[in-house]
């Protein structure tokens, strides 16, 4: 079966949902290029090369849950531009309704929206990045979150329901672990923030499993070890 970049039904030799919506993307594959219309004018994928990508999509402009999620955004978009991470929101709505509705929370709250928002009128984008659940709604995107590294490599994604916003210090988490893993070729274990100690990768022949306990690493066994960095 071929990975088709947009739904074909009656093409039997794509592997994709009906109603519209494809296959999801794949992690450690290259992001679906895109050429958007934005509250910021028109941008590709990849005018972001050589930058981290956020990409997030929200179910609709004007509601509630998607408001908060956005002061929370804008929150932390200077940790992210410390991070050298672009943020890109999407939704089916039209630029017009995105302006006025970035306008109308800051007239309420005083908060600007630094970042561009993708009018994704015709769903070319959500069908690319399979962020329509029919399950949840067939009109509305979930709440999605691609992490788009320098060269274009989609590197990890979370998927959450309509009804719960996001968390936004697991963003800024998935980022510091994903350039942690970059920069020194090492794993991350669970509830990992910043500071903690990082797994050492597994030895992968019988003779290094033997010399991995001698080396200057805090083991729990062969194949879990840790250092500090
Ligand atoms: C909200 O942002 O509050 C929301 C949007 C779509 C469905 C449910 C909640």
């Amino acid at each position: 079966m071929s990975h088709c970049n947009c739904c074909d039904c009656k093409n039997e030799h794509c592997e994709c949902g009906c109603e519209g919506v494809s296959v999801m993307p794949r992690l450690n594959e290259p992001a679906p290029a895109f050429d958007a219309i934005t509250t910021h004018g028109n941008l590709r994928l990849a005018d972001f090369e050589g930058r981290w990508l956020i990409l997030f999509s929200h179910p609709a402009d004007f509601t509630p849950v998607c408001t908060t999620e956005f002061l929370a955004f804008a929150e932390i978009y200077p940790e992210l531009q410390k991070r050298n991470v672009d943020l890109l929101g999407l939704s089916v709505d039209s630029v017009y309704s995105h302006i006025a509705w970035v306008r109308n929370i800051e007239e309420k709250t005083g908060a600007k929206i630094p970042f561009p928002i993708i009018a994704d009128l015709n769903n070319d984008i959500a069908s690319t990045y399979g962020m329509i659940m029919p399950g949840e709604s067939s009109t509305e995107t979930v709440r999605c979150v691609f992490f788009i590294d320098p060269k274009g490599i989609l590197r990890a994604m979370l998927y959450y329901p309509l009804t719960t916003g996001r968390n936004m210090q697991e963003i800024l988490r998935m980022i510091d672990a994903l350039q942690t893993t970059d920069e020194h070729k090492v794993a991350t274990p669970a509830n990992w923030k910043p500071g903690d100690k990082v797994i050492v990768p597994a030895p992968k022949t019988q003779d290094s499993a033997e010399t991995r306990m001698k080396e200057e690493y805090e083991c729990v066994d062969w194949y879990l070890c840790k250092k500090s960095l």
